[in-house]
């Protein structure tokens, strides 16, 4: 038998098995070498806008990934209660993702324009005051904290570094346009949709009055009313044509 010399000899054995598998290590692995990238660019994605970005900063520093993912699978279930499953493309642009793996409340990777702004601010206030059922803390400082972001165009600067498509337009005028995105109306609103089409410009947080600031709260609700709009999956086929 011609495989005698390998069942007899464990060290020809042993580098015939390192042989066979490098062969297909190469073939799986080499492609990825001459592809551009492996996301595919879908139309409506676009970076973060600064109010948008800040908000999402706060989500991480809250933790709030530690009780919620950003990835609908592409399961029956999960498809119906939370809509099209997720895209690659539509977390391209997230430092770090924030797919997370654990589920105490649900995903929210959709999440945005399923609530009012209002509710979002009673929930984030006191998430029982709306869900009475709810284990959710409260995070009642939110509304109470202006919004910090003397170092968005640092922030963005960064981002770019790593990839994500801002221009140095986008850059230099990142502290303007958060402004912008809470007063609706305004031509510097009007820039900021140019810049970031589909961005919801309104006070989020609730507060009324003239010469308004932005809080941390305006922040993280303008980045939920956000999660999962950019995409129009009414117009959306997996199998090309919406691809770029
Ligand atoms: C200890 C776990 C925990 C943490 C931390 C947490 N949540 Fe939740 N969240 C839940 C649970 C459980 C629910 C479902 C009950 C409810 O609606 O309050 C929920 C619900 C929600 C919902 C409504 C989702 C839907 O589709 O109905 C939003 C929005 C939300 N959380 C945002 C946040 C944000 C923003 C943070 C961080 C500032 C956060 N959560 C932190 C557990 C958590």
């Amino acid at each position: 038998m011609k495989h005698e010399v390998f069942e007899k000899n464990s060290l020809i054995l042993l580098i015939a098995v390192l042989i066979v598998v490098s062969i297909g290590g190469i073939i799986e692995i080499a492609p990825l070498f001459w592809l551009k990238s492996t996301i595919e660019k879908v139309e409506g994605m676009r970076p973060y806008s600064p109010l948008e970005l800040a908000g999402r900063d706060i989500y991480v520093r809250e933790g709030c990934y530690n009780c919620h993912s950003q990835m609908i699978r592409s399961l029956r279930d999960e498809i119906e209660r939370y809509g099209h499953y997720s895209l690659a493309a539509e977390s391209m642009y997230d430092h770090p993702f924030q797919w997370g793996s654990k589920r105490t409340g649900p995903d929210l990777a959709r999440v945005g324009g399923k609530y009012s702004d209002a509710w979002h601010v009673e929930h984030l206030r006191d998430p029982r005051s709306v869900v009475p059922t709810s284990i959710m803390p409260g995070y009642p400082f939110l509304e109470k904290t202006p919004l910090d972001y003397g170092n968005i165009a640092a922030k963005m600067k960064t981002m770019q570094e790593i990839g994500v498509p801002y221009t140095d337009e986008m850059i230099a005028d990142a502290k303007t346009d958060i402004l912008a995105q809470i007063k609706s109306d305004s031509s510097e609103a009007k820039a900021l949709l140019k810049r970031y089409p589909k961005a919801q410009v309104r006070k989020f947080d609730g507060a009324q009055g003239d010469n308004l600031q932005p809080t941390e709260l305006d922040a993280v609700v303008a980045y939920l009313q956000m999660l999962g709009t950019l995409v129009d999956f009414t117009k959306f086929d997996a199998s090309g044509p919406n691809l770029r």
